[in-house]
């Protein structure tokens, strides 16, 4: 049966109103928009992360840093430290530069897309996405989920990322004028519980009716096959002092920009870490942890120094780390793998 978009509008929606999930950045259906920072701030955060990892991040954020000003006058170690663990971390720079140009600004965000666009370090999703939940506008909201629902309701069998301009054109062409945020979230949560990636519950979809992929809707969107990631290799280095161990900040540009972390041989830099370790004397192998970044592979042995740790190394730039307080440095995952390795293996010794 072919549908109008009207009716899948109306539909969805309805669904939506008795459906909708409970989530801390979020208005209930219908009611009036929540606070543009938290929608903001929750959109930043979701991007690239599930639903479930971002809840305590958010609740953190907004509790230490309750507006958009509290967030600009933050300092920029806190906030990465704060944002370690959700990854992608340019991110949370981009955060701290547009939450200093939307309070130099007064502390108010626009409330047209096109101006949400000007703003430092914020893409046309969270653009759209602001506009349309905060202030009502308008806008084609397209995420994971949302192009996934998407494919299959028009079934369009063109591969992805190839196909992304005929679903943007479906997708326009059933967003309604009225409740833009609502209508965007009800098909996030329709992707994200029923037009799920494996296993969609066809049986209980609302717009099912509508659904040309539905006889089979595993098959979209359809993806080109994906490229193998280029496998690289580093070492990072365990030094430790009574109790402490030395941490470094990274660099402000460049992988992991401004996070803390263990020193290492250069891996991000040239691809292949050969640089010299920051102590001379002896070192023995702890073994190695996977990790996968989005354009790459990591394999990252880890190098403990067995020698005395002098006070020399402290001349260089970084800090000792009581060891037991490593929760609270703010490291990121792939040093979060590493230093648990470390901590396991001094039980060897
Ligand atoms: N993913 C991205 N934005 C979201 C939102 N507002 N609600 C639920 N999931 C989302």
């Amino acid at each position: 049966m072919v549908s109008s978009a009207q009716d899948i509008a109306g539909t969805l929606l309805g669904w939506y109103d008795a459906n909708a999930r409970v989530l801390p950045w979020r208005s209930p259906p219908g009611s009036p928009p929540p606070d543009p920072y938290r929608v903001w701030l929750s959109e930043v955060m979701l991007q690239q992360t599930t639903v479930a990892a971002v809840q305590p991040y958010f609740a953190a954020f907004t509790a230490r840093w309750p507006s958009v000003e509290a967030l600009a006058a933050a300092d920029d170690a806190e906030v990465m430290s704060a944002w370690a663990g959700l990854g992608y971390y340019a991110r949370a720079r981009n955060l701290l530069a547009c939450a200093r140009a939307v309070a130099a600004r007064g502390g108010s965000f626009p409330d047209t897309e096109a101006q949400l666009r000007e703003l430092p370090g914020l893409g046309a999703y969270t653009a759209a996405a602001v506009a349309a939940i905060a202030f009502g506008r308008r806008a084609v909201v397209i995420d994971a989920n949302v192009e996934r629902v998407v494919a299959r309701l028009f079934a369009i069998a063109d591969p992805l990322p190839g196909a992304r301009a005929a679903i943007r054109a479906a997708a326009d062409s059933i967003t309604p004028d009225a409740r833009a945020g609502d209508f965007a979230q009800a098909m996030m949560d329709l992707g994200a519980g029923i037009c799920t990636a494996r296993s969609p519950r066809c049986l209980l979809c609302p717009l099912a009716h509508a659904c040309r992929g539905r006889t089979e809707a595993e098959r979209y969107p359809v993806k080109a096959p994906k490229k193998a990631k280029p496998q690289r290799r580093g070492t990072a280095f365990w030094i430790e002092r009574d109790g402490a161990v030395w941490l470094v900040t990274r660099p402000p540009q460049g992988m992991l920009g401004g996070m803390r972390a263990l020193p290492d041989d250069g891996w991000s830099a040239r691809g292949d870490g050969h640089g010299a370790p920051p102590a001379a004397g002896e070192w023995r192998a702890g073994g190695q942890v996977e990790h996968t970044f989005t354009h790459f592979q990591l394999s990252l042995s880890l190098s403990l120094y067995s020698g005395e740790a002098s006070a020399r190394i402290g001349a260089n730039d970084g800090e000792w780390w009581p060891v037991n307080r490593l929760e609270e440095a703010g490291l990121p995952t792939l040093f979060v793998k590493a230093a648990r390795l470390a901590v396991a293996g001094r039980g060897d010794d």
